[in-house]
């Protein structure tokens, strides 16, 4: 009787106090005998939870407060709750923490708790030491609580633990080994995204009673135990993103429970065990992302003994990013697994095959990605598929138009779709209005651009590079949708004015409409862009003067006006004190720019003053998960990029008719790697302080008037791989030293009054080498030109050094780089992956 007053009285307040705080006054704890208080999922935002809670301590069995928003530190009164069965205080305003002491307490004095949640409770101070605990509880939830240090070698050995839950923290060390000698009742075992390393111990075999073992994003290495086939009623077995290495053991398949077994991301070997394809509860399997081998068939009316036709009750499967061999009849397939709802063949290495599916009927299907499986058409069995989530079959071959049907596969279901790198010349009408991602680049689509797109309200990300598309960008794009994040169409015919920004720009950070025929003027419309991070314009027919505007763009990092038809002189026409301060990549090349160069830019130019000297973690620009690619001219030579580096500083002004002197300004732009001042009309001395562009890879100053020296301050550039400053007045001698010389005639000729190696006009003064202190310049050489470490550089570095090694370079020079020349190799190929 009493219980249910209390509880009656319980629902009461909780009703009345949904949304608020609790006030220690409050009638609540003047309920004696409350047994069960559960206030979960209201709204206490803010509020503390009160020490009065401790009333109850001759009473309360339940309390739940999950999810109430309570924040600040648990009351050590909670402790005197010592008749609690189960307390949940998980899932509050992150910030809610409880003391170690109060930690301890807690599991030492309730000696009736057998449930305790505590997941994403701020116990960062608690060590895991603490729960070497001899309690009575029966399920322990410490997700997300940055618990940090080693496990209590006893962990596996607490009496009465089924469920113990200590995912998404930093726990270090190995695992401990399980007691053989006590009957282990753990059901349930989550341990995914610590810091644990080591091999799965032997011992794991012991917890006979494991249900669930989730130990995902860890270190782990070395083979699966064989001890692990005691593990009788295993039903999920997820060890993906480890390091796990060896083959898939057969005998993995005869555990009798198991229905789902993550595997992806670990190195796992060989070929698939034949014991699997008749382990028929199978649900999951997920094996994407090993080194597996072996071939595979499916394929109708031919017998294989390697084929999935009979693991009918799957639902999930991922081989891929394996080597398999086979070829796959999609619809064999689909018509056998009718609970498959979601398949993953991209780069498995196996073929796939499509026919006509009559017959086929899925409507839950989710998940399809068979990029690169040797596609050919459309796969009609897609038409069934009403629900369908995610769709990649990029990297194919299907060809031609793709049938008008396909505009309706998963209709506003559909969120992701990716059909690049194919040769796909036409699209149906596209109906997909909940769409996320819109993959198209690198077909050969005609036509215009397709007018739905504007009607996808949700679109982050709008990718139709390198096509066919022609016409004019429709004004309605400029509508498309406060989501959008990404918008690529370069490479394609489109030719009209760039559409304005209307109201929602929102979130567009990257505009690239390079390489088409865009003419008029940059409309100042995108100054509504404010999280533009890229602009690429390149190549197009646009005019007008410099839009200083721009500045005002507090994030733009790249703007790219290379190839246009821009003119004036440069001048500011920002509102900003600092205008541009995070530009890093400013292309202005091949316009006809006049007057003198930009030095009040040069001075805002925050983001080329800064040298980032984090060179080792390889870090490369995105939007949305995009690489943004880009095109830089080196040594005549346009290298394409297929990603940079976040640091990546560039400043080209070349190919116009800039005049008057390079302003020493220049020279506190200290971060830049690229600088290009080459074709226009410059005059006056090469500023000594240009030495102080100590990052500097490639200085290109030829073809304009510059006269006097070289300051000897550009032989101290260590990592200089490419300098051009021919057609000039330059005279003197040229200075020596360092990466100088590395350079061939052709960095210094057509200038006539230059004497000095490597030209062949000899100096009237024979030059007198200083004495050599450490080293020999030569293999120093080496390891600066190779050993630039992982800034923009590198890209500048290991194709220049690529170039050098393809084409001419000095005798000298030979020796060392074949030496090195595999490893220079590897690396770029790491570059450009
Ligand atoms: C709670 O009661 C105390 C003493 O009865 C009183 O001083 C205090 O103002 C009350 N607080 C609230 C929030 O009602
Ligand atoms: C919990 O137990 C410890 C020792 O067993 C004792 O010192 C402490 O006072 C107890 N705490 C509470 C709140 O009862
Ligand atoms: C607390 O309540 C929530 C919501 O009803 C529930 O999901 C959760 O399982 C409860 N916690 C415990 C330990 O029973
Ligand atoms: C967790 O608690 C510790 C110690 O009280 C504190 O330093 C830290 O900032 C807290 N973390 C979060 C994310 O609130
Ligand atoms: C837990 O470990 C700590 C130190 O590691 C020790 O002081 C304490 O006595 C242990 N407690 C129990 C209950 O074993
Ligand atoms: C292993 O279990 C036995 C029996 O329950 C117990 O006596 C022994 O202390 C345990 N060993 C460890 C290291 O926990
Ligand atoms: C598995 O990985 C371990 C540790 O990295 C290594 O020592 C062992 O040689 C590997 N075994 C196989 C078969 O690759
Ligand atoms: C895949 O297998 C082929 C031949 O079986 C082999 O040449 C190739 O190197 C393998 N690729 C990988 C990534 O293991
Ligand atoms: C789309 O497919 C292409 C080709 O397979 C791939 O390079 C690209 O990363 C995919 N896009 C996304 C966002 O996954
Ligand atoms: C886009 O939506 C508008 C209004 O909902 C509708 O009138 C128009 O026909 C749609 N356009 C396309 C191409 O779907
Ligand atoms: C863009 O949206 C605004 C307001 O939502 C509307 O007034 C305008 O007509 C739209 N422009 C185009 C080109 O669709
Ligand atoms: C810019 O281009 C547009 C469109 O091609 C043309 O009408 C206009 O005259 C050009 N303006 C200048 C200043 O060249």
């Amino acid at each position: 009787m009493v219980l249910l007053v209390a509880i009656l009285m319980v629902m009461l307040l909780v009703s009345t106090l949904a949304v608020g705080t609790i006030h220690q006054n409050t009638t609540l704890f003047n309920l004696p005998h409350l047994e069960r208080l559960d206030l979960a999922f209201n709204d206490f935002t803010n509020s503390h939870l009160p020490s009065e809670i401790g009333r109850f301590s001759n009473s309360l069995t339940h309390l739940n407060i999950s999810k109430c928003g309570f924040v600040g530190q648990v009351p050590t009164d909670i402790t005197f709750l010592r008749k609690l069965v189960s307390l949940d205080l998980s899932s509050n305003s992150f910030g809610v923490g409880l003391e170690p002491r109060v930690f301890n307490n807690l599991l030492q004095n309730s000696t009736h708790l057998r449930v305790l949640s505590l997941a994403y409770v701020n116990l960062s101070l608690v060590l895991p030491t603490y729960l070497n605990i001899s309690s009575t509880l029966k399920s322990l939830d410490l997700r997300s609580t940055h618990l940090q240090g080693k496990l209590p070698q006893n962990i596996f050995n607490l009496q009465y633990m089924e469920n113990l839950q200590l995912s998404e923290n930093y726990i270090t060390g190995q695992l401990p080994k399980v007691n053989a000698s006590a009957n282990i009742p753990l059901k349930h075992l989550h341990l995914s995204s610590n810091d644990l390393s080591g091999d799965i111990p032997f011992s794991i075999g012991h917890l006979e009673s494991l249900e669930t073992l989730i130990i995902s994003y860890c270190g782990f290495m070395g083979p699966l135990p064989k001890s692990m086939v005691n593990l009788r009623h295993l039903t999920t077995i997820d060890l993906s993103s480890n390091m796990l290495n060896g083959t898939l053991p057969s005998w993995l398949f005869t555990l009798p429970s198991l229905e789902i077994i993550d595997l992806s991301n670990n190195k796992f070997h060989g070929s698939l065990p034949l014991e699997m394809f008749n382990h028929q509860s199978l649900k999951k399997l997920s094996l994407g992302n090993n080194q597996m081998v072996g071939k595979i068939d499916v394929l109708d009316h031919v017998p294989t003994l390697q084929t999935f036709q009979k693991l009918t009750s799957l639902t999930v499967l991922d081989l891929s990013l394996n080597n398999f061999t086979g070829h796959w009849e999609l619809e064999t397939l689909l018509l056998n697994l009718r609970n498959l709802i979601s398949f993953d063949l991209s780069y498995s290495g196996l073929y796939v095959m499509t026919y006509n599916a009559n017959g086929y009927i899925n409507p839950d299907f989710r998940y399809l990605a068979l990029r690169s499986c040797k596609l050919t058409v459309f796969p009609e069995s897609l038409r069934a598929m009403k629900d369908l989530w995610y769709l990649d079959l990029s990297s194919n071959a299907i060809r031609g138009h793709i049938p008008d049907w396909v505009g309706e596969i998963g209709g506003n279901e559909l969120g992701y779709l990716n059909l690049s790198h194919n040769f796909i010349e036409g699209l149906p009408q596209l109906r997909w209005y909940g769409l996320r991602q819109l993959h198209l680049q690198s077909n050969k689509i005609q036509g215009p651009f397709p007018p739905s797109i504007c009607n996808m309200s949700i679109l982050t990300t709008l990718v139709m590079s390198n096509n066919r598309f022609g016409g004019v960008i429709p004004h309605c794009v400029g509508n498309i949708s406060s989501n959008l994040n990404m918008m690529d169409l370069g490479n394609n015919h489109f030719h009209g004015t760039i559409p304005n920004a209307y109201e929602h720009c929102g979130e567009l950070a990257g505009l690239i409409l390079n390489q088409n025929q865009l003419e008029g003027e940059v409309s100042s419309s995108l100054l509504k862009c404010q999280y533009l991070e890229v602009l690429n314009l390149e190549n197009n027919l646009l005019n007008g003067t410099f839009p200083g505007w721009l500045g005002d763009l507090p994030f733009l990092k790249i703007l790219d006006l290379n190839l246009n038809n821009f003119h004036g002189p440069i001048e500011t026409s920002s509102t900003r004190k600092v205008p541009f301060p995070c530009l890093q990549v400013l292309d202005l090349s091949h316009n006809g720019f006049v007057s003198h160069l930009p030095q009040k830019y040069f001075q805002s130019f925050n983001a080329m003053k800064n040298v980032v000297k984090n060179r080792e973690k390889p870090s490369y620009l995105s939007i949305n998960g995009l690489h943004y690619s880009m095109n830089v001219d080196m040594k005549g030579v346009e290298q394409s990029f297929p990603q940079i580096f976040v640091h990546c500083t560039i400043l080209d002004l070349s190919n116009n008719r800039f005049e008057g002197e390079i302003p020493d300004i220049i020279c506190s732009l200290k971060a830049l790697i690229v600088l290009d001042l080459s074709h226009n009309s410059l005059i006056g001395r090469i500023p000594h302080a240009l030495g102080n562009l100590l990052e500097i890879e490639s200085l290109d100053l030829s073809c304009n008037q510059l006269a006097g020296e070289i300051p000897k301050s550009l032989a101290d550039l260590r990592f200089l791989e490419f300098l051009n400053l021919s057609q000039n007045h330059l005279a003197g001698r040229i200075p020596i030293g360092k990466q100088f010389n590395t350079f061939e005639e052709n960095s210094f000729g057509g200038n006539p009054r230059l004497c000095g190696l490597p030209l062949p006009e000899k100096c009237e003064h024979p030059y007198k080498p200083p004495v050599k202190v450490d080293g020999d310049p030569e293999s120093e050489f080496t390891w600066i030109v190779f050993m630039l470490g992982y800034g923009c550089g590198t890209l500048v570095g290991l194709v220049m050094g690529y170039l050098m090694l393809s084409t001419g370079r000095p005798m000298w020079l030979s020796a060392i780089v074949d030496a090195t020349e595999n490893m220079i190799k590897t690396r770029y190929m790491y570059i450009g992956k």
